[in-house]
């Protein structure tokens, strides 16, 4: 499909209208993955104070690692979805263990993290170390399927192949961890599941979602 100017134009939009998250202003590959795993289930403006009260606590993955889970658990105290905190401490204490320490610093590593998934994994490489590789949560579904007329189930194997080749086709190389701030940031604010602004929208000229009126239908995604 057509990929026109994409990236630039998201990057544009992003660098004009982005909130200004703690998380964004690090390279620290721990801070990323906090970040990451408390916005797992959580809303930004919840998992902020949170955020801020960890990174305090445990200013190093060693010091993480250090803590007893009690401990973890008790600063997890409010955001539910306990065995985020226990798995984020299983990881502290295996990358001390398994790499002195030093956080992975690929996609592939990274993924063996306990509680680690494609998407999270896919941001932390990017966001931390540049890699080339493109993140696909609901936020990005949900951009591709509208911008591109996507009427695969997003919940299927083939849907999840073909949006993945998407997104990593759409790439811009050597600028993942923009694009992928933008794509995600884009979704969660403009592009948004319903009621979203189409007419003022940047992609207003190549949107098919848009141009078919089915911007409420896209993604599809069929309950299972
Ligand atoms: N939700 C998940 N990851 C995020 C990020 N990096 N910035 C804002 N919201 C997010």
């Amino acid at each position: 499909s057509d990929s026109f100017d994409f990236a630039e134009r998201l990057i544009q939009w992003y660098e004009q209208n982005k909130r200004n998250l703690p998380w964004r202003d690090t390279n620290n590959p721990y801070f990323i993955w906090l970040s990451e795993v408390i916005l797992q289930q959580t809303r930004v403006n919840q998992g902020l104070p949170y955020y801020l009260k960890f990174i305090e606590t445990f200013p190093t993955i060693q010091d993480m690692a250090d803590a007893k889970e009690q401990e973890v658990l008790r600063l997890w105290q409010g955001l539910g979805y306990y065995s985020r905190a226990r798995n984020m401490h299983y990881s502290a204490k295996m990358v001390v263990e398994k790499w002195n320490g030093l956080f992975p610093t690929s996609y592939q590593e990274i993924l063996q993290l306990k509680g680690v998934g494609n998407y999270t994994a896919a941001a932390i490489a990017s966001f931390a170390f540049g890699e080339d590789v493109a993140v696909v949560d609901g936020n990005v579904f949900r951009v591709l399927a509208r911008i591109f007329g996507i009427e695969e189930d997003i919940s299927s194997h083939k849907g999840q192949k073909i949006f993945n080749e998407l997104a990593n086709a759409l790439l811009p190389k050597g600028k993942s961890a923009v694009y992928n701030q933008a794509i995600m940031e884009f979704g969660a604010v403009y592009c948004k599941p319903t009621s979203p602004d189409c007419p003022h929208c940047i992609f207003a000229d190549k949107c098919l979602a848009f141009a078919q009126k089915k911007q409420e239908t896209l993604p599809i995604k069929i309950k299972k």
